[in-house]
């Protein structure tokens, strides 16, 4: 079985898709990690997202997901990144890096390898992002599309900085939430998109456990 979550940041997919794939015995694969590796890759490396040499450069390097110590993790060859990719540099970058063409190909055919793996060995995945049900996987067998304010989102995000003891400003996170939106849904690869048969979830008034039992429910209904 393979459950698409597509929706912007904010709107709850990765800890949604996380508690429904272990519910459901799934693959968790959350593929904004993959763009969040490949941007750390390039800041190591010191490369522009605008040189010409990127293809040769990603053609020396893997970015995978794979099992560490009992959970997922996402690796540049076979060095384990996961404790990286969240700093505000890696974040800013990884919303560049998705726009360029050579960086999404090489990403989806991972994507679509590793689920694949998994439904020929009899399990599937839970996979989120932002075109997993319009480019990756167009036939999953169930598509959600997560929604809430933008305002709701950057009240989660400031939430979620503060409980790991960082600081946050409430209306610096809203603008950069807004501008991630911005370059997510206007670029010309595959912007975030809900697929024409995908659900849409406002997550907005709902709570943790409430978004996660009422996917768990649809799909469900689906088996
Ligand atoms: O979900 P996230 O914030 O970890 O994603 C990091 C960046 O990668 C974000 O700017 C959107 C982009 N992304 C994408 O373009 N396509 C995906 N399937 C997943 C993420």
């Amino acid at each position: 079985m393979i459950v698409a979550i597509d929706g912007p940041a904010g709107s709850g997919k990765s800890s949604t898709a996380r508690v429904l794939a272990s519910r459901l015995g799934l693959m968790y694969l959350d593929t904004g990690a993959m763009y969040r590796a490949v941007a750390l890759l390039f800041i190591r490396n010191k490369i522009d997202p605008e040189s010409d040499d990127i293809e040769q450069f990603l053609a020396k390097h893997s970015i995978r997901i794979a099992f560490r110590d009992r959970s997922m993790g996402v690796f540049i060859d076979a060095e384990d990144v996961t404790s990286l990719i969240r700093t505000a540099r890696v974040t800013e970058l990884s919303s560049r890096v998705s726009m360029l063409p050579i960086v999404r190909t090489k990403l989806v055919a991972e994507q679509r390898r590793m689920a694949k793996e998994q439904v020929a060995v009899g399990s599937g995945v839970v996979m989120e992002g932002r075109d997993i049900g319009t480019v990756v996987f167009p036939d999953a067998d169930i598509k959600f599309f997560l929604e809430a304010t933008p305002r709701e989102r950057a009240r989660r995000r400031v939430l979620q900085i503060r409980s790991n003891n960082g600081e946050a400003d409430f209306d610096q996170v809203l603008a950069e939430i807004n501008e991630r939106d911005a370059r997510d849904v206007s670029r010309s690869a595959s912007p975030l998109a809900k697929a024409d048969d995908a659900m849409v979830v406002d997550t907005t008034r709902l709570s943790f456990d409430e978004q996660v039992a009422l996917l768990e429910h649809l799909i469900r209904e689906r088996e």
